[in-house]
């Protein structure tokens, strides 16, 4: 069994089999998150890439929390220099077997400067087969590409995408990726933080489940759901 919460944007807590995983931490100036980065708890917190509103509170949270920062070796070794010494690089096809599971870096479409303007390396999404044999694929920001096809060859059962469009994927890419993916449930995410992501996402829940065999969980900021 797993736990997946939605913090609003592409922020989400991911409990799995005593686990607790962070994905790009954004709650300090995130003007949709209902929680606070000094109250959240995190023993991984996984950054996609150096865009300022995924690696957010990272650095302070881990700090509090001793958790260890996982990203591709450019992020990671510029969480270094910010004083974190827990911190694991891997890069794009790599997977490690860490303690809570199996994770890969994927390929991203997208950007991923740091916020003070350095060279954050390319940007990625995940792969995670949890100890308990779940297969979750967190696209995080990026654009529609075929390769999708084969991130859906592995059976998720979860895949979590951006739909917000402008920076990442739209709705009617989105649900092409839902194709390509053919997860069993499909979270949307990076919309409705700013207006100029704002979408309606429970118009895109009903022609995803028109169109596809997928089930769309929309989530609040601030919800979880158990699968
Ligand atoms: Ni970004
Ligand atoms: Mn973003």
């Amino acid at each position: 069994m797993g736990k997946l919460t939605w913090f609003g944007h592409a922020t989400l807590g991911l409990e799995t089999c005593g686990f607790k995983l962070l994905i790009d931490p954004f709650f300090s100036g995130n003007p949709v998150a209902t929680t606070r980065a000094d109250e959240v708890e995190a023993d991984f917190i996984l950054v996609s890439h150096g865009h300022s509103d995924h690696v957010g509170d990272a650095v302070a949270i881990a700090k509090r929390t001793g958790a260890m920062v996982i990203s591709n070796h450019e992020i990671a070794t510029w969480f270094s220099k910010q004083g974190l010494q827990k911190v694991h690089g891997q890069h794009l096809g790599g997977g490690f077997k860490h303690p809570f599971g199996y994770l890969k870096l994927t390929l991203a479409l997208h950007g991923s400067q740091l916020p003070d303007g350095s060279y954050g390396g390319n940007p990625c999404g995940f792969l995670l087969s949890t100890n308990d044999d779940r297969k979750i694929y967190l696209a995080q920001d990026t654009g529609l590409f075929g390769d999708m096809k084969m991130i859906g060859e592995e059976n998720l059962d979860l895949a979590v995408i951006p739909i917000g469009d402008n920076y990442t994927m739209g709705p009617d890419d989105a649900l092409r990726a839902v194709k390509m993916l053919q997860p069993k449930t499909v979270v949307p995410i990076h919309y409705n933080t700013f207006d100029l992501l704002n979408q309606d996402a429970d118009a895109w829940a009903r022609h995803v489940e028109e169109a596809t065999a997928s089930t769309v969980v929309v989530l609040k900021p601030g919800d979880s759901f158990e699968f």
